[in-house]
């Protein structure tokens, strides 16, 4: 009888407070992707099945094995969407997009893969995405990985591995697909069924196999940058210079695929390396793509990724316990001395009305134990008041993730903030 009441496998009820985490991670990503230019685009659960078949691939295992397909009473054949970005890409060609036009969208949402449950991975999971479609440039895929670290560094994940790759255009594929057959073909003897069968079938394939034998074969196949032509090693050094010269750490990974065959150039991964998501622990993922429409010869390109908010939960928790419990913090406001604890809450609340998100020293605790909690509590920046600054009329501002640190007149605080807060 109880297991009746129980949520299916791989589904999950969730409750108070969890539910509060899960808005915030929500409302962060409405911010910062908004911040962008991007516009919420809220698409059915359902589609004809074929929008997944012809978006995503029919070889990807995603489409073989893992979708809820169903026919409903008039006799069509229905999917519940495994994943967001073929569904946005039939809604966006559905309104038209006229010639070098392009359109900024983000999604929140339940995905429903239907793959067997394991830890981390479920049959209901909940994403936050984005999709910049219309444009083919190395500039969005760069900015768009840029949003991604925003988004994970102001929910606290601002350490997670960012893995890069590209897959070049389908003019490269021949080539690729040649050298990894090439390189697989004789090897198979060492490998899972799956993947003898994927060296004939679709041997891209082969490169998202887990299986730890495959993995040593995987480890020697051909590095993909080194097999681009000309003009897509062109687009991929450029997001790799662009990514540079915005300040994201990176990782080129050269045999990284993803599991979605649309993709084409810039594919990313976001890796979380604690051992609380066990083998499951990409959070984020997501690269540069070009989608059949179902129903006409016509496709789609853009950029994008997806994180997947279960995950993020885990890993946030993980990293910062006391972060997850406090929210997100902009400035976290030290106080020095004495007299200076009422300024410190007062400066507080004048920041708080300008927008900011503000926590204050409450104790007056030595300037290293409230710099540990701005640490703790992910704060962007400290600013410190002590005796001497408020003799002086200024705060020292000290930014948490770099090494700028400036004793300025209240009246240009605003100006150190904006230069040193995420915008
Ligand atoms: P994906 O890699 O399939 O990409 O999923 C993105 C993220 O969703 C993963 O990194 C993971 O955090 C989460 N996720 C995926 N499957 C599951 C699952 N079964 N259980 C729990 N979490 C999961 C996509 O979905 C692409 N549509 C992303 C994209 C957007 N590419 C271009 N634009």
């Amino acid at each position: 009888m109880a297991s009746t009441m129980e949520p299916l496998p791989g589904t999950a009820d969730i409750w108070e407070p969890e539910t509060r985490t899960w808005v915030r991670l929500e409302t962060m990503a409405r911010e910062v992707f908004s911040r962008y230019g991007y516009g919420e685009l809220r698409t059915p659960i359902f589609e004809r099945t074929d929008v997944f078949v012809r978006g995503i691939g029919d070889e990807t295992e995603v489409v073989q094995k893992e979708m809820y397909t169903f026919e409903d009473r008039g006799g069509r054949s229905l999917t519940l969407r495994p994943e967001g970005t073929a569904g946005i890409m039939r809604a966006i060609a559905s309104q038209g997009l006229s010639q070098g036009e392009e359109k900024r969208v983000f999604y929140i949402g339940p995905m429903f893969p239907g793959e067997r449950p394991a830890a981390g991975r479920r049959r209901q999971f909940h994403q936050v995405g984005v999709e910049a479609v219309g444009r083919c440039n190395p500039a969005i895929d760069a900015e768009c990985i840029a949003m991604q670290h925003d988004y994970l560094r102001a929910i606290g994940l601002p350490g997670a591995k960012v893995l890069l790759n590209s897959r070049g255009t389908v003019e490269d594929h021949q080539r690729i697909s040649d050298a990894f057959r090439e390189y697989f073909t004789p090897r198979t003897d060492d490998m899972c069924d799956d993947c003898r069968r994927r060296a004939s079938t679709n041997v891209w394939r082969i490169l998202d196999c887990k299986n730890s034998q495959c993995q040593s074969v995987i480890e020697g196949a051909p590095a993909i940058p080194d097999l681009l032509g000309v003009e897509s090693r062109r687009f991929f050094d450029t997001v790799c210079e662009l990514l540079d010269a915005l300040d994201i750490a990176y990782e080129i990974n050269p045999r990284l695929v993803r599991g979605l065959d649309y993709y084409e150039h810039t594919v990313f991964e976001v890796i979380y390396e604690g051992d609380e998501l066990g083998a499951q622990n990409a959070i984020s993922g997501g690269g540069r793509y070009r989608i059949s429409l179902p129903g006409s010869n016509k496709s789609v390109e853009g950029v994008g990724f997806a994180a997947g908010l279960e995950r993020l939960l885990l890993a946030q928790n993980a990293v910062s316990q006391e972060a997850a419990s406090m929210g997100e913090i902009d400035i976290f406001v030290a106080a020095l001395g004495e007299g200076t604890l009422s300024e410190g809450l007062r400066l507080a609340q004048e920041l708080r009305r300008r927008g900011h998100r503000v926590i204050a020293e409450t104790e007056g605790r030595s300037l290293k134990a409230q710099l540990r909690t701005a640490n703790r509590v992910n704060a962007s920046v400290a600013l410190i008041r002590g005796e001497n600054e408020l003799a002086n009329n200024t705060v020292t501002c000290k930014a948490m993730t770099g090494p700028d640190q400036d004793e300025v007149s209240l009246d240009s605080l605003d100006e150190w903030l904006a230069g040193h807060l995420l915008s």
